[in-house]
């Protein structure tokens, strides 16, 4: 072998056919890494999404998918392969769901998380990055919400598995000498978002001419971020090497109201939605809002699209698809 050829970095992603992790595994591709996706396809969202997601990753040559369960050490465990780096997002998403499954989230999230923590340190692999969420500030009192702020109240079953899994990390960072670094990643939209989530929800539904439910009094904030800049900070966490555990906010630090989030889906759809409202949900953030000065200072993370242009990009990939699939 020729000595100056540097060899191609090898990561291992969990939940690479979801929508955050099928773009990262897009961009590690693109880059030249050698990529292995676990996941399995869970049934919260349709698997033809994820197939779609995926389609263009399988006939790559340095691509590899593993159909396999987080949850099962017995499966994780012989896996094969020398992997510089694991970007963990395979999880129970969606905090709704949560509620009624708290012991479902509790398997996949800590559970899962546990035996992807355990492969690490049995085989040695330096670096973890994990897909934390703004869900763990929950009732954190003090806006824009900052990595030093110690008062970590979720609200929900889905945010404490998240939070368990950054102290988790920390037990890994500090006593089997792992790099963990969580990243707390703000809602996360733009082409192929979760269809649960409320831009994706509330656009199929209007463009069916249906109501969409809109929760409490249409005064939640959230601090939308688009995928691109979100891919962009788990491939900073990914070379991180300055400390042996981190967490990082990962937002746009701009929040937009609900309303406002409606009123901009109709400009960009061009369809008036019919609101149909109902109480506030248990467990339910008011308002969402990144302080993003630490990911902005170790990570050089700086979102680059905000979230008009971001909208622009979802109404024209959800009308193309909603085009495909009519066609098909
Ligand atoms: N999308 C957001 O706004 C957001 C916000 C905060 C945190 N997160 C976190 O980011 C990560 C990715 O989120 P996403 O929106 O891409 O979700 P997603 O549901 O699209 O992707 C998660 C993937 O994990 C897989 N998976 C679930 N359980 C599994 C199991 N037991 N074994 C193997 N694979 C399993 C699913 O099949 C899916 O493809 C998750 O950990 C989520 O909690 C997302």
């Amino acid at each position: 072998m020729n000595k100056s050829v540097i060899p191609a970095k090898s990561a291992l992603i969990t939940g690479g056919a979801g929508f955050i992790g099928s773009h990262l595994v897009d961009s590690l591709l693109r880059d030249g890494y050698e990529v292995t996706v676990i996941d399995n396809f869970d049934p919260y969202y349709p698997a033809e999404i994820k197939q779609q997601n995926i389609a263009p990753h399988l006939q790559h040559p340095h691509y590899r998918l593993l159909d396999v369960d987080i949850r099962d050490a017995a499966a994780i465990n012989p896996i094969e392969g020398c992997f510089d780096v694991i970007v963990h997002l395979a999880a129970k998403a969606g905090v709704r769901n949560s509620l009624s499954d708290p012991l479902g989230y509790q398997m996949s999230n800590v559970i899962g998380l546990q035996n992807l923590l355990s492969f690490a340190h049995a085989r040695k692999i330096k670096q973890f990055v994990f897909g934390s969420s703004s869900s763990v500030y929950g009732d954190c009192p003090r806006l824009p919400w900052s990595e030093s702020d110690l008062d970590l109240l979720p609200l929900n079953p889905y945010a404490s598995t998240k939070l368990a899994g950054e102290q988790l990390g920390y037990v890994y960072s500090r006593t089997f000498g792992l790099r963990f670094i969580g990243l707390r990643f703000f809602t996360v939209f733009g082409e192929r978002q979760r269809p649960d989530l409320a831009i994706h929800k509330f656009a199929q539904l209007m463009l069916a001419g249906r109501s969409i439910p809109v929760y409490g009094d249409g005064s939640s904030e959230r601090d939308f971020t688009y995928w691109g800049d979100i891919v962009a900070g788990i491939r900073a966490a990914m070379d991180y090497t300055a400390s042996d555990y981190e967490v990082f906010n990962l937002g746009n630090h701009r929040t937009i109201g609900l309303l406002e989030t409606i009123h901009k889906l109709e400009a960009v759809l061009g369809v008036k939605a019919q609101i149909d409202w109902q109480d506030w949900q248990p467990g339910e953030m008011r308002r969402t809002w990144a302080n993003i000065d630490k990911a902005q200072r170790l990570l050089g993370f700086i979102p680059a699209t905000d979230f008009d242009r971001g909208l622009e990009r979802f109404a024209v990939w959800l009308k193309e698809r909603l085009c495909a699939e009519a066609a098909a």
